[in-house]
């Protein structure tokens, strides 16, 4: 299958690449396929560049300035005399920053874990990759991405990834710029359990109290890790067991508002398939065929 590339244009094409794991060729690509005018662009992200610095720190001198960007002394004071309107494009070529055009914006809905991270480390992470990952399993998040430093889990399946009790019997704390949890969202009793395929494998939660327990202890633990104003990425799902709805996304959202977490921003992975159940059960509410992805800030006050 071809691969959705997110491309960035405040960033090199070199990250660009290693952003999306392709080839420099194929951002080359990405960009002549889509009328890129990448030359405008990139004088216009060292403009924005100028502005923000400037915005933030009002009385920076010129030379400061210079050399924080790397820029040239006149390229500086160009740059801090110009607005949006000196940067015209080519004829016929569009910018990676319109945001006008579909293509260029990260969207709360996929289909893809891929896309969605990638989308959430674009707005959220500086378009770097995730430090630290709690439930980091086999890593299948990753699969398009550069995986986390620090891996953990529970159970850890391999010899890279450390078992979650090592952090956790400490009191270590502002460690990461962001953290990533995705905790199993099954409920089995002991005996389905053992016959499941997925629980199995991910392991699962033998009542719905556990599951939000393990909900509340993590997300203390991420709140404990994080620096102040780091991220917290936390995938959910709501679930029906025994005939009974449980809407633990909302419960998730809750909690880390509570914990002192500040909720950025929801996108929805929408699932491709499902098993299924065999034939002859009736259906009472809607299949459940989408998980979130939250987008948290550690606040420092709670
Ligand atoms: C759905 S998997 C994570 C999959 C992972 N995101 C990936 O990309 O492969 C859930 C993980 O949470 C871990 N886990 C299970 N129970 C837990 C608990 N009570 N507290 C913390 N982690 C738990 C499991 O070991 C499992 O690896």
């Amino acid at each position: 299958m071809k691969k959705e590339i997110v491309y960035n244009p405040q960033i090199s094409i070199a990250d660009n690449a290693s952003f999306n794991q392709v080839s420099v060729a194929s951002i080359l690509k990405y960009i002549k396929d889509n009328n890129i005018d990448r030359r405008r662009d990139e004088m216009f992200r060292r403009y924005l560049l100028v502005k923000k610095i400037k915005k933030e720190n009002k009385n920076i001198s010129i030379r400061d300035i210079k050399k924080k960007t790397g820029l040239s002394y006149n390229t500086v004071v160009k740059y801090l005399n110009f607005d949006e309107e000196n940067f015209k494009l080519k004829e016929n070529k569009i910018s990676g920053f319109d945001m006008s055009n579909s293509k260029n914006l990260v969207k709360t809905v996929s289909s893809s874990v891929s896309e969605i991270l990638r989308g959430i480390a674009l707005l959220y992470n500086n378009g770097n990759s995730f430090e630290c990952d709690l439930t980091f399993s086999k890593g299948l998040f990753y699969k398009n991405l550069d995986p986390p430093k620090f891996k953990y889990d529970k159970y850890p399946l391999s010899e890279n990834v450390k078992p979650l009790d090592e952090i956790l019997e400490t009191d270590s704390s502002d460690l990461f710029n962001s953290v990533v949890i995705d905790l199993p969202f099954l409920v089995k009793d002991e005996k389905s359990a053992i016959t499941s395929i997925i629980s199995r494998r991910f392991t699962s939660f033998r009542s719905v109290q556990e599951l939000y327990t393990a909900n509340d202890s993590m997300l203390q633990l991420a709140y404990r890790l994080l620096v102040c104003r780091g991220i917290l990425v936390i995938r959910t799902m709501d679930i029906n067991y025994n005939s009974k709805q449980y809407w633990i996304s909302d419960y998730v959202c809750n909690k880390a508002l509570e914990t002192g977490f500040e909720l950025l921003d929801k996108f929805i992975l929408v699932s491709k398939s499902k098993l299924l159940s065999p034939s002859g059960f009736a259906q009472h509410c809607a299949r459940k065929w989408h998980s979130y992805f939250f987008v948290f800030k550690k606040n420092n006050h709670r």
